[in-house]
């Protein structure tokens, strides 16, 4: 069974807490990467350490919520080798595991609720990759990555909060 790496901001993490919880009633072994709380944070540091545990083992997924999914979404897919998928159905789910062979699934803790959210990842995560066809496709993407990015990951140390200049008192 693959290993999930779930990270999360603010906005996900009333979200994320009831999934972890719920997915590990169900048997997969999850590891939550945080954050731990509603206190405002910057999901890029969360989307960072989710994507890397996953880079480290193709058999691993990863899932981040933010409010919406759309941040994580944008910052996972910088890295080479992530394939990250922003889902609001079951439908798309099952068809970025089937077609796009995702390995990070991304929610909106503020846009859908726990029971959509945990159809979504069963969907997600009992799918096959169909390969095939979309074997050319996922080369593609490759060949552009292997273009367009450079061998060094972007591995980074979050501040400690009070250190945050650039940090809004708002979400
Ligand atoms: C944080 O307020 C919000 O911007 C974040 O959770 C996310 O939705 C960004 O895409």
């Amino acid at each position: 069974m693959a290993k999930i790496f779930i990270g999360n901001d603010h906005g996900g993490y009333a979200l994320k807490t009831a999934l972890v919880t719920r997915l590990r009633e169900q048997g997969y072994e999850v590891v939550d990467m945080g954050s731990h709380s509603e206190e405002i944070v910057r999901y890029p540091y969360y989307a960072a350490k989710v994507v890397n545990a996953v880079l480290e083992d193709p058999q691993n997924r990863g899932i981040l919520l933010c409010s919406t999914g759309i941040g994580m979404s944008i910052i996972a897919n910088k890295y080479k080798g992530i394939r990250a998928a922003l889902c609001y159905s079951s439908y798309q789910a099952k068809m970025t595991a089937a077609h796009n062979r995702s390995n990070i699934l991304c929610l909106g803790g503020r846009c859908i609720g726990l029971f959509e959210a945990l159809d979504m990842v069963e969907n997600w995560l009992t799918t096959p990759y169909e390969g095939g066809r979309h074997d050319i496709s996922l080369g593609l993407i490759e060949e552009a990555e292997n273009i367009n990015f450079s061998a060094e990951q972007w591995t980074p140390d979050e501040p400690a909060p009070n250190q945050t200049a650039s940090t809004p008192s708002t979400t």
